[in-house]
């Protein structure tokens, strides 16, 4: 039963296009009037190798009440020990050495091939149906939405030189190798240019016509439009921040999620941030109580995603990458004062070398300001116990998710713009931090789930588009560009600038 769940058909009768009836053949006649009337027809899945057997089911009366018409019998991968998914990470600021994350069945050391003939031998972690919550009704992390996610492999590549190409493959002689890949280090803390594309609440959609149990309809031209540019090697860093796979329990969507972002993740360092629906359950440490993470608590972001942190289910590091500091915070645990994670965050961006890296950016999922009211509002408490850092330490620009939409805020402090950016020459608004008074914040959750409509316009909203996108980036020493780019139409929608007053 529990397959059905995993790949399920769009209900043909709705979909007369769905399966194309080509080849009629009448049976029975009455007289010369036909009764019964036979047709077979095709149709194409694109199925992910998620190790364990599938079926095909085909069956008439809905998901409600359905009617088995007829059943392959279960299949097997041909290989369901393939290593799939690699994506590589940043482990520290001198951009020497990547993290490669994959995916196989066999949890027998692999090892990933890298530069001119250096070799790493993997290490293997997993988690298992005892790891997910739950709760009085059970979660579909632990019950129905269970698939067991093989084995996740792991190796830090070294010695390597930042801002440099690198081919790599992953894998062994028994179980098989990747392709070839070509990745780029992204260049070291404190050098002169970084180019980086931002984004949250991405998720994914089928590449079929699958019913997936959580579809975000944008995902598949924000990914199409973001893996151009990372081929015409204007990326250095992506960060997703929170709302990664939305496979909220149903794991296996996990997979679907990671062959989605290969052309991307495989490629240039892949730096996230955690998320309501990677996080949130009842009663498991989450400062917001709610469902959203189907049960998963956790534990499968941090599995697929290990970023620089300092041990599990601590979420928040920071990284530098050319001019920029980020320091990347996770809105679901504890951020009240003289918690854990608030001491780090103040540590954190209170010693940046801002002669070093003059921008600091901080990010988390969810937002401090939003024209969105609703099930997406803000929370107030965050904002009251966060924002007077961000202030007194000058953080140059707040990017955050949750809200599906895009939103650039004024210099904004407790709700009033302390500062107004100005026109440039060429019309772009601009930000002069050399005379700092507060923080722009972007809403940037536009990457895939069904876009928010804006409530009402506020005060220190600048810029509110309800389209699906991406932030695209241009740090040096002088400024920073900012765009926001359409990922339907590639145009740019806004364009903000950060200076320091140089030119
Ligand atoms: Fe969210």
């Amino acid at each position: 039963m529990f397959e059905y769940l995993k790949l399920q058909a769009q209900y043909v009768s709705n979909d007369p296009n769905y399966l194309e009836c080509n080849k009629q053949e009448r049976k029975k006649y009455n007289n010369t009037a036909s009764e019964v009337a036979t047709c077979s027809g095709t149709v194409s899945f694109h199925v992910i190798n998620i190790r364990t057997d599938i079926e095909f089911v085909f069956f008439a009366g809905g998901f409600e009440t359905p009617c088995i018409l007829t059943r392959s019998g279960p299949m097997k991968f041909s290989n369901p020990n393939e290593p799939l998914h690699g994506h590589v990470s940043s482990t520290d600021s001198a951009a020497t050495s990547m993290r490669l994350t994959w995916v196989s069945g066999s949890k027998e050391p692999q090892e990933v091939r890298y530069g001119d003939g250096r070799a790493l031998t993997s290490t293997t972690t997993t988690f298992s149906r005892d790891d997910m919550c739950t709760s009085i009704l059970p979660s579909p992390a632990k019950d129905f939405g269970w698939h067991d996610p093989g084995f996740i492999h792991s190796a830090v590549m070294t010695g390597l030189r930042p801002s440099t190409a690198y081919s790599y493959r992953y894998g062994s002689d028994s179980v098989g190798w990747s392709d070839k890949i070509q990745f780029r280090t992204p260049p070291a803390g404190g050098s002169d240019e970084l180019k980086f594309l931002a984004f949250g609440d991405m998720g994914k959609a089928p590449l079929d016509a699958s019913a997936e149990h959580y579809i975000q309809p944008g995902s598949l031209s924000v990914i199409k439009a973001m893996t151009d540019e990372v081929e015409s090697g204007n990326v250095d860093s992506i960060f997703h921040i929170g709302d990664i796979s939305y496979a909220t329990g149903f794991l296996v969507e996990w997979d679907f999620f990671l062959h989605l972002i290969s052309p991307l993740a495989s490629r240039v360092s892949y730096m996230t941030a955690i998320g309501n629906h990677e996080r949130d359950y009842i009663n498991s440490g989450s400062v917001y109580g709610t469902p959203d993470s189907g049960g998963e608590c956790g534990v499968a972001y941090e599995t697929y995603f290990p970023m620089p942190t300092s041990t599990k289910d601590k979420p928040w590091y920071s990284i530098e990458q050319g001019p920029v500091h980020f320091t990347v915070i996770s809105t679901e645990h504890d951020w009240a004062e003289n918690s854990e994670q608030y001491k780090w965050m103040e540590r954190d961006i209170s010693s940046v070398d801002r002669s070093k890296t003059p921008w600091l950016v901080f990010a988390g999922h969810r937002q401090m300001y939003s024209s969105t009211d609703g099930l997406f509002g803000t929370d107030d408490k965050f904002t009251k116990a966060v924002e007077p850092l961000l202030v007194q330490y000058k953080v140059d620009m707040v990017l955050c998710g949750h809200v599906h939409n895009y939103e650039r805020t004024c210099s904004v402090y407790d709700s009033n713009c302390l500062a107004m950016p100005s026109k440039d020459r060429n019309g772009i608004d601009t930000y002069d931090h050399s005379n700092f008074s507060a923080p722009l914040h972007a809403v940037i959750g536009m990457a895939g789930f069904s876009l928010d409509n804006f409530s009402q316009p506020r005060r220190w909203s600048l810029v509110r588009i309800s389209e699906f996108g991406y932030l695209r980036g241009h740090a040096t020493m002088e400024d920073i560009n900012l765009e926001f780019v359409n990922s339907n139409t590639r145009q740019v929608q806004d364009s903000f600038r950060i200076t320091k007053g140089q030119k």
